[in-house]
């Protein structure tokens, strides 16, 4: 069983790759993977790059040249939840693009015209093993529920509370939803396991790079912890 870990810039997967064991690394369509031991799994980790495609093209790969069963996706996002403060972990539910717009179709916003779904769910195993990882090794609030994804970087708070009332999600980034649909397309379980580096307010291009080291590190150990527990 080999796990499949993704992060988007370097900063999201840096620590993986200095606590992994064996790293042996392979590069396609631009994309490094590093294989290697991490909590006594085969793990293959790897830097998607930012935004959906970039997202999509290395989940396929992961499933195809890696044969990975499961795939998390660690990193950082922007809180839409009021109550979520930077540093605090999101586990995903489920995931939805918020960017997809087909309402002059009739179809309802999010909604993938043609699609069979459009809200793509976590993999309920995962979802508690991430949950139970987050108490067990941080103190900070933990939330369970949608994670948002788009092919933007939100720094205005109209449009996150907009985002927030809309479609009920607790944060957003933008790659989960591009993993959440392309594991669904090909039957392997996902989670997406995010710590907050902004609130996607005016603040955020401040924030975002303040916080972003310190978010992806919690989202590390949360997801090494929920490794032991696999
Ligand atoms: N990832 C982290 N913060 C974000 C934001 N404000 N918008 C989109 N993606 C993000």
């Amino acid at each position: 069983m080999t796990i499949g870990i993704i992060g988007a810039m370097v900063e999201e997967v840096e620590r993986y790759r200095e606590a992994m064991r064996g790293e042996r690394e392979t590069r396609h369509a631009g994309i490094p993977f590093y294989r290697g031991e991490l909590a006594g799994r085969d793990v293959v980790v790897c830097k998607s790059g930012v935004g959906k495609v970039n997202a999509a093209v290395c989940t396929q790969l992961l499933i195809d040249r890696f044969q990975v069963s499961r795939i998390v996706f660690t990193g950082v996002a922007g809180a839409l939840h009021p109550e979520l403060e930077i540093g605090d972990i999101v586990v995903s539910r489920d995931c939805v693009q918020h960017d997809v717009d087909a309402t002059a179709l009739g179809f309802q916003r999010g909604e993938i015209p043609f699609h069979p779904k459009w809200v793509f769910e976590a993999d309920p195993q995962l979802v508690a093993l991430a949950e139970r990882a987050a108490r067990r090794v941080t103190e900070v609030r933990v939330m369970t529920g949608r994670v948002l994804s788009g092919d933007q970087f939100v720094t205005d708070r109209d449009k996150a509370r907009g985002l927030h009332e809309q479609f009920g999600g607790l944060c957003l980034e933008m790659e989960g939803a591009a993993v959440a649909q392309v594991c669904d397309m090909n039957g392997v379980p996902f989670v997406v396991i995010r710590s907050m580096s902004d609130k996607a307010d005016g603040s955020a291009p401040v924030d975002f790079p303040a916080f972003v080291k310190l978010a992806s590190r919690r989202s590390c150990e949360v997801v090494c912890a929920m490794l032991e527990e696999l």
